[in-house]
Order: C-alpha cells, then structure tokens, then sequence
C-alpha cells in the first residue's frame, strides 16, 4: 500500500483535532484515500505542553525544518497569520509537497502569490476550511458552479461576531461577557480584533467574491465594519421592528461586470432565513443565474466542524497523488481575462 508523508504545522484548537483524526482513524482514512496516510511530524511554538492524544514523540518547534526534511507529501497549515505560515507553505510547494491550509487572512493577501508559485511546481493547494467553517461552499464555487453566472455570494461568514450578536440578542449577554466564551469555545481567532472589526469576514468575503466573479479581489479592498460600534439598544431597537443584528458579508457582480464587496452588520428581518442563523452556525446565499438562489448552512467556527473539511482535504489531495493529478481547480480563481466564457 502506498504511503504518503503529511507534516502537520500547529497543534491549537483546529490543529489538534485534525491530528487526532488522522492517527485515531488512520484506517478509514486510508480506504478511501487509497494510500495510507502517515503523520511525519507536528509544529507547535510549545512542544512541551501536554497535548492529549498526541505522542510527544511527534511534536517539534522547528516548522522549517519539518517542511524541508521530513519529506512530507501533503502539508497541512494550521497555524494562522502571515509569517511564518507564507514562508512555510511556499517551501513546502517548492519541495514539491500538496498544502492545505484553513488561513483565510494569508489567501486574502497573498493568494495570488502562492497559486501562482503551486502552478508552476504542479501541486494542490486546498483551502475549504479558510470559509464557513465545515460548510463546503469552496468547492461548489470552483467546481459544481463554475458552468453558471453567479451574481451574489451573501450570508454570515464569521462565527464568533454571530454568536456574540446572538448572545446579546437572546440572553442580553453584554459584548465582552459573549466574546469571552467564543475564545473559550474556539471560535474566535488566535487576536479577536481579527474576527470583531471585520478583519476575517472580510478575508473569507475577498475569496469569496474571488472564486464566484473569476477575478482577484484582495482582503484589502473589501468594505469592513466590525461590530464593536453595535449596542444593547441597537438590538433592541432591530427587535422592535421584527428584525436581528446579523453580521453580513455581501458580494456582487452587477451587469457590467463590477464587483462590490462589503461586510458589516445589518438589520435583517425575522422572517429571513439569515435570521434563524444562531451561535457560531454560518450561512451563505448564491445567486446564480441557472441555479437560481441556493443555501448553504452549517457549523462556521470550532475544531471539529473545520477539521471535518481540513480532513475532506486531505483525502481529496491525496487521492490526486496517488493517481498522480492535481485537482481540477488548482488556482483560487480561473480569470476570465485569460479564459473567457464560451472560449476555448
Ligand atoms: P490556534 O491559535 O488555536 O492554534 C495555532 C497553533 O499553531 C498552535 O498549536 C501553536 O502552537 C501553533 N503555532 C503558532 N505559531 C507557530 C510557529 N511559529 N511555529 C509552529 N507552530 C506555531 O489557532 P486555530 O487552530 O484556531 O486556527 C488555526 C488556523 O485555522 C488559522 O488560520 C485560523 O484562522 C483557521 N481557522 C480557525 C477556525 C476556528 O474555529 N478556530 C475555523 C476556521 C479556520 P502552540 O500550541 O504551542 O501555541
Ligand atoms: N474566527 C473565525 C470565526 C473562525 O469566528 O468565524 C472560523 O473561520
């Protein structure tokens, strides 16, 4: 049976539960897989605190090191932020090593880079984590819409402002009294301000907006308001007119192909689908123009739900490798200005 190396970068509150899937259900794993999946080693900044599950014997503080000589086929990104995620996953491209990674704030901004640089040695690049949590709304952008026009991508798409606005909307929790338990739960990120400003919406609505519209819009130009400015009388006030709070991501394609992409937090009535989205639970609604309008719901923060397609990933990867392809959509976004519509 063919064995394929995976080299795991950080052990948190995801991280941890992909390494006990993976050496918990190695067997499952590897029948439909096809090869057997073997864990080479696990990053951590700390490898002498305890981790339940996981032999010491697997932990190390040295990433860099466990990229470029452990001989990982597949890495696994599960560390956050830029640096030193960017430069792991470049050198674990150029050693010719599929990735997968859940680090929406480094495909927002360097995207682009690091398909580019996956193109040119050949390998996979998968990232269905980095959005709604385990919704699968990556791949059917990429793969099962890509034949339709896609006009709107709108929903929740960060689980801790949902389930900070759903606790002070349902049990006049105050702000930081809810933030508090989204850190304890695992929902928030690594530095809250990422999720309650607007940083991270706006990340996963940038891929978003990218994968639907086939072009390249970077975190950087998405409209972004967070929720701190939303108070107790706020939603009172959306109460009082039969609507709740919610922290939207909206992305559009209006007829002359201009893109506007804003996340910040609105009124929605009740009787809108978006306002039976509760706690962490993400949604997202495609416009399409063949399909019409499709719903997505689910799970959109926490350990198990994103190890659930970090997990997805890994089987998908290694399957292309051991028939030796690589996806069929390996680029965040298939340009139009280099394959248009109805082209060859
Ligand atoms: P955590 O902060 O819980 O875990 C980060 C892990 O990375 C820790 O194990 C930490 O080590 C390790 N680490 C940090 N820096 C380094 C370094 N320089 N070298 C080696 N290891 C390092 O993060 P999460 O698990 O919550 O998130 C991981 C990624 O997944 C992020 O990109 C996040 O945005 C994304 N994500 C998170 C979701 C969630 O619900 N939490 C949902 C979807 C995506 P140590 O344990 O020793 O501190
Ligand atoms: N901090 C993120 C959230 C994690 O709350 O949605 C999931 O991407």
């Amino acid at each position: 049976v063919k064995v394929l190396r995976v080299a795991l970068l950080g052990a948190g509150t995801v991280g941890r539960k992909v390494a006990t899937i993976l050496l918990e259900h190695a067997d499952d794993l590897a029948a439909k897989a096809g090869c057997r999946l073997e864990v080479s080693g696990i990053a951590v900044r700390d490898a002498t605190k305890p981790r339940a599950g996981i032999d010491p014997a697997l932990l190390t503080e040295d990433a860099a090191g466990l990229v470029a000589n452990s001989g990982a086929d597949i890495v696994i990104e599960l560390i956050g932020g830029l640096s030193p995620a960017k430069e792991l996953i470049v050198s674990a491209i150029e050693h010719g090593a599929s990735v997968i990674t859940a680090n929406k704030a480094l495909l927002a901004s360097h995207g682009d880079e690091i398909f580019a640089i996956a193109e040119r040695n050949g390998v996979d690049v998968y990232f269905e984590a980095a959005v709604a949590g385990a919704i699968p709304i990556v791949r059917p952008l990429r793969e099962s819409l890509v034949g339709d026009e896609i006009r709107a991508v709108m929903g929740v798409v960060n689980g801790t402002t949902n389930y900070i606005l759903d606790k002070m909307s349902t049990e006049h929790q105050d702000f930081n009294q809810a933030l508090a338990a989204a850190q304890d739960l695992g929902f928030a990120e690594a530095d809250p301000t990422a999720d309650v400003e607007g940083y991270d919406a706006a990340s996963k609505a940038a891929i978003l907006a990218s994968l639907a519209f086939h072009s390249s819009v970077p975190g950087s130009a998405v409209y972004r308001e967070g929720i701190t400015d939303v108070t107790p009388e706020d939603i009172e006030a959306a109460a009082a007119m039969d609507c709740v709070v919610k922290p939207l991501a909206i992305a559009r394609v209006d007829e002359q192909g201009r893109i506007e992409v804003r996340v910040h937090a609105a009124m929605v009535p009740l009787t809108h689908p978006l306002a039976m989205v509760h706690g962490p639970n993400n949604a997202l609604v495609v416009e399409a123009a063949n399909a019409g309008r499709l719903m997505f719901l689910g799970p959109g923060a926490g350990g198990s739900p994103t190890a659930s397609a970090v997990t997805g990933d890994l089987v998908t990867v290694a399957r292309n490798r051991v028939r030796g392809v690589v996806g069929p959509a390996h680029s965040l976004y298939q340009a139009l200005a280099t394959a248009p519509m109805g082209q060859t």
